[in-house]
């Protein structure tokens, strides 16, 4: 597929089903975020795969921050929404968490290399498209909270970008993706 059909026909699937990416495809998708400009050259994007089995631990690890993060509001947990946290990573066969790495350089701001890693990101998306897969940007509370940062083996300070859900798309799903206007977006400065 050339890059500018993947660009423009890159749509979001809710839900995936097997087979996620084998490993060659998996390291070209992740090579490709990996290929994302970043300012200053810091390169602050980790990628964190969660697949198989893991999905289910990740999903212990979900309800287990839904608990926690009742309890800090001293609210009672809903057992249906901590049932939904974890069954959330079942929603594709792979997940990859892009996460952004803190780091201090007064010249790079952190919003600098977020941006960076919405970038790999986005290359991520791009390139499962691209190589016939489906996938789905999603971040949420989990993204931000301590206990799934801790979970992940991160750093308090690093923020999960996007928990990338990727797989095979549905059958019943292979519609054509609906045309995206360009109309009202763009326009030329200082205009006629
Ligand atoms: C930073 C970011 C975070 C997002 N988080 C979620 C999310 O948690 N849940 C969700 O349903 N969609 C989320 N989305 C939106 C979807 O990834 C998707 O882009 C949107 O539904 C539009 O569909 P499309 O990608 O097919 O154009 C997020 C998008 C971005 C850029």
């Amino acid at each position: 597929m050339d890059a500018i059909t993947a660009l423009s026909s890159r749509r979001s699937y809710p839900v995936l089903t097997d087979p996620a990416p084998g490993q060659e495809d998996l390291h070209t998708i992740l090579s490709a975020a990996a290929a994302g400009p970043d300012h200053g050259r810091h390169r602050p994007s980790r990628f964190v795969l969660v697949s198989g089995p893991g999905r289910e631990a990740f999903g212990d690890v979900l309800a287990e921050a839904y608990r926690k993060a009742c309890a800090e509001r001293g609210e009672e947990p809903d057992p249906a929404a901590e049932a939904r946290e974890r069954a959330k990573p079942m929603r594709a066969p792979a997940i990859v968490a892009v996460v952004c790495v803190a780091g201090a350089d007064e010249k790079v701001p952190r919003e600098e290399r977020i941006a960076a890693s919405a970038a790999a990101t986005e290359n991520l998306l791009v390139a499962a498209t691209a190589l016939g897969y489906g996938a789905m940007w999603r971040t949420g509370a989990a993204a931000r909270d301590p206990h799934v940062k801790a979970a992940l083996g991160l750093a308090p300070g690093d923020d999960i970008v996007a928990l990338v859900y990727l797989g095979s798309i549905p059958v019943d799903q292979r519609t054509p993706p609906a045309h995206r206007e360009l109309d009202g977006l763009a326009r030329t400065w200082p205009g006629p």
